[in-house]
């Protein structure tokens, strides 16, 4: 499972803003706005950054810090980092087998992936690069097909399954219509352009993908198997029939660890912490479901109060080693980012996205050392605060 970083790599990426200026070079207008983008106006998309910006840390001086380690204990198994790689579908259209890639690469460096159930590439084949692999579905609109779909996962081995709530319809992302992406994509004559005009991925992307496998398609979807490319195919995307008495009878069915993503409501998170889920993700989805949804970070301490004992995890917009470290004394217990690791996978393949995670750890491991801390489970509140307490006065 070792996947190796060579020095090229290394050099060329520092940190993890540096892939994505590549993957904009490297992408079709319309795919790189796919994954960027946020819904209607981005509001939730920056408020994810701004969240991090607006807390800052007041290091501890003179502590021992030799020998300090980013090890995280999480959902019951021991990790080289506290972060992870969430859930993103259909990212086959941007690098190829990207969900092996960065299956490969969370393997490698024993970090988790989240695989989703919109992704391109059967989950058989991801479990295989990654027996550590956790799952993400959404329930079904049709709850006829739950039982079949949730044997599919437990039987091919995985031990969590993330379920996630934010999407009971999808979100208005205008930037999609006017670059031409949908779900299927529909081919017409404008991304045909695109598509010669970005040769690299024409041929190393699309042309790989077809040539390997054929046409790609949704192949982890509970029902039907449907193309990525069509001119006439429809998702049915809307599940807002879906209520907690839904999630309570999964949890009756999925003997294995659960976990709800997209929560950010402390009533919710007390709700899931009564259902007897393994864990909770906040998140906005990386702000692409409802504009102006409060960003995960600034919801994270009422969740954790909420939650009482049951794991608090988070996503969205995570770009540093220090956005780690504030999320974890905010009461994270673990966090996972989604853009930059696709960023890095589509600029290098399993290589980039190890890369990625190097440069993560590497910065955490530094930080560890300049706030004055050991080991991940001293970090608290107290090592935090926000900007804004700066301006009251004392
Ligand atoms: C291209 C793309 C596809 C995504 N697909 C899914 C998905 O299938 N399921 C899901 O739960 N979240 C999905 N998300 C949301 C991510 O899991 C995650 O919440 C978000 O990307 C975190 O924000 P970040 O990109 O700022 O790290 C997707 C995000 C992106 C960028």
């Amino acid at each position: 499972m070792k996947v190796e970083v060579s020095e090229r790599l290394a050099s060329r990426y520092l940190c993890l803003a540096d892939f994505e200026g590549d993957a904009r070079r490297r992408l079709p207008w319309s795919i790189f706005g796919f994954i960027e983008g946020g819904s209607e106006d981005g509001q939730s998309l920056r408020a994810n950054r701004a969240a991090f910006e607006a807390v800052e840390f007041v290091p501890r001086a003179l502590v021992n810090t030799s020998g300090r380690t980013p090890e995280a204990q999480t959902l019951g198994r021991r990790w080289d980092a506290p972060f992870g790689v969430s859930p993103m579908g259909a990212i086959g259209v941007a690098a190829f087998e990207a969900d092996i890639a960065l299956a490969r690469a969370a393997a490698s460096r024993n970090v988790p992936f989240i695989l989703s159930s919109s992704s391109l590439v059967p989950m058989e084949r991801v479990i295989e690069a990654n027996p550590h692999t956790w799952f993400q579905a959404y329930l079904s609109r049709d709850r006829k097909d739950d039982l079949p779909y949730l044997d599919r996962i437990a039987g091919n081995g995985f031990e969590t399954l993330v379920i996630t709530v934010d999407v009971p319809v999808g979100g208005n992302r205008e930037e999609n219509v006017r670059r031409g992406y949908s779900s299927p994509l529909r081919p017409n004559a404008r991304m045909v352009i695109d598509s010669l005009c970005h040769p690299r991925w024409l041929a190393g992307t699309f042309g790989r993908s077809v040539l390997s496998r054929g046409m790609p398609h949704f192949e982890n979807m509970p029902a039907e198997r449907f193309p990525m490319f069509s001119l006439s195919a429809r998702r049915t995307q809307g599940r807002d029939n879906l209520d907690w008495s839904d999630l309570s009878r999964l949890r009756d069915a999925w003997k294995k660890r659960l976990v709800v993503k997209g929560l950010l409501a402390p009533q919710d998170a007390e709700r899931a912490a009564r259902c007897g889920l393994d864990g909770i993700i906040v998140s906005n989805h990386g702000g692409r479901q409802l504009d102006g949804a409060t960003a995960p970070l600034t919801a994270l301490p009422d969740m954790v109060r909420a939650a009482g004992a049951m794991p608090v995890l988070l996503d969205g917009g995570i770009r540093r080693g220090t956005d780690v470290l504030k999320a974890l004394a905010l009461g994270a217990s673990h966090v996972f980012l989604g853009r930059p690791m696709l960023y890095a996978t589509v600029a290098g393949g399993a290589s980039g996205a190890a890369r990625a995670m190097d440069i993560l750890k590497t910065e955490i491991v530094r930080d560890m050392a300049l706030l004055g801390v050991r080991h991940l489970g001293e970090l608290d509140a107290s090592i935090v605060r926000t900007r804004a307490r700066n301006l009251t006065a004392p």
